[in-house]
């Protein structure tokens, strides 16, 4: 069974399409059960993450995330925050691996934010830590001796945590081409000077795998500089959110990158990288394709559906190539007529 959780804003309309796409390439073969996650939760019952929507996640084969967040709720206590409904999920069920893939379709060339010939070379996997650092430490606001309000967040991770995420960066490394750059603020973070360590420690595993490591503020400008010189990056929490972003706008839009989150197990959560763009919300403006994409990133790695991720994967590229455009990567396509050419192609 597949629990989809559409969310707020562009969410549910996003998952739609993708539910379309699984339908239409596995029939009968799935089965789906939807929940409640998000501002959509909180105003229904109280909290962005019910117990019935995690108990739905854990019994679930695999989970379709859309995206939560909505205005309304930045002014709620933080514990009741929709942004809690997908950081509570990734910490409940051990979802500490976030892999985003970036790649540019040719025929977006004209899309990304660099001029083509530096955009076509983007081909990389942001491997981001998703259980630690500065997002899950102590946080709170207080009042200093001299009576001025603070706001502090405490970035950690420890050892294992570090090792974990390496090895997994490194088998993704060494599933492709073969080089891992890990990205820290080694220079000024005691948190990065341990994840250096650690990463240059579980590196011994992999001699067949170039590491190498890149300050995150370089690591920023050498991704629009030359984004082709990556194959994978492995990065924590915070850095890796930042890093991903920029990066699909490097491969034409955020509208086009996937993600799987997943625990030891390969049990995953898939969702675009995006969040629920409250500003293009309900017009149909939205592109669904990172939600279809994530929705074969789901296939491959949860079901080993490999044929059946590849064939959505090959409909995406010929819905491009048939001119089929969401405003976001230059064209006038609603987010229904975008799902349509995906289900034309397959
Ligand atoms: P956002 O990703 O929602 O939107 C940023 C910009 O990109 C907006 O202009 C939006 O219109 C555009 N955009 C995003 N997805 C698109 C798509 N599929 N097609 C076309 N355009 C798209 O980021 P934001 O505006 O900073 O955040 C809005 C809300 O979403 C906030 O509440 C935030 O916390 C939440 N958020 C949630 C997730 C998630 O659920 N995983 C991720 C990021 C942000
Ligand atoms: C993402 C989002 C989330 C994050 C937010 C909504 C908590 O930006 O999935 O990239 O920061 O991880
Ligand atoms: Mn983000």
């Amino acid at each position: 069974m597949i629990a989809l959780l559409p969310g707020d804003g562009i969410g549910p309309e996003v998952v739609a399409e993708a539910r379309r796409v699984l339908e239409t390439v596995c029939g009968d073969a799935l089965a789906f059960e939807e929940g409640a996650v998000g501002y959509s939760a909180y105003e229904a019952g109280g909290h962005p993450l019910p117990d019935a929507t995690l108990d739905l996640a854990r019994r679930a084969d695999a989970i379709l995330f859309g995206a939560v967040g909505d205005p309304r709720g930045d002014a709620l206590p933080r514990g009741q925050r929709p942004e809690q409904a997908i950081l509570g999920l990734r910490k409940h069920l051990g979802l500490f691996a976030n892999l985003r893939p970036a790649r540019l379709y040719p025929e977006l060339a004209d899309a990304s934010a660099l001029r083509p010939e530096v955009a076509r070379r983007i081909d990389l996997v942001i491997v981001r830590e998703l259980n630690g650092d500065v997002y899950f430490g102590e946080k709170g606001m207080r009042t200093t001796a001299a009576g001025r309000r603070e706001g502090y967040d405490i970035m950690s991770y420890d050892e294992d945590q570090v090792a974990a995420i390496a090895r997994v960066g490194f088998e993704t490394a060494r599933a492709r081409g073969r080089r891992l750059c890990s990205i820290d603020k080694a220079n000024v973070l005691e948190t990065s000077q341990l994840w250096r360590d650690v990463v240059i420690e579980v590196a011994a595993g992999y001699p067949d795998v170039q590491l190498s490591h890149m300050l995150v503020d370089n690591a920023a400008m050498q991704l629009v500089r030359d984004p082709g010189q990556f194959d994978v990056i492995v990065t924590g929490n915070l850095f890796g959110d930042i890093l991903s972003d920029q990066a699909s706008m490097c491969a034409g839009s955020i509208g086009m990158l996937p993600s799987a989150s997943l625990d030891a197990s390969q049990k995953g959560l898939y969702e675009p990288i995006h969040g629920s763009a409250p500003d293009i919300a309900g017009q149909g403006k939205a592109n669904p394709l990172a939600t279809i994409l994530s929705a074969a990133m789901l296939l491959r790695y949860s079901l080993g559906l490999s044929d059946e991720a590849d064939r959505i994967e090959r409909a995406v590229a010929t819905a491009l190539s048939h001119g089929a455009r969401t405003p976001d990567i230059g064209g006038t396509t609603t987010t229904s007529a975008m799902g349509e050419a995906v289900l034309a192609a397959l």
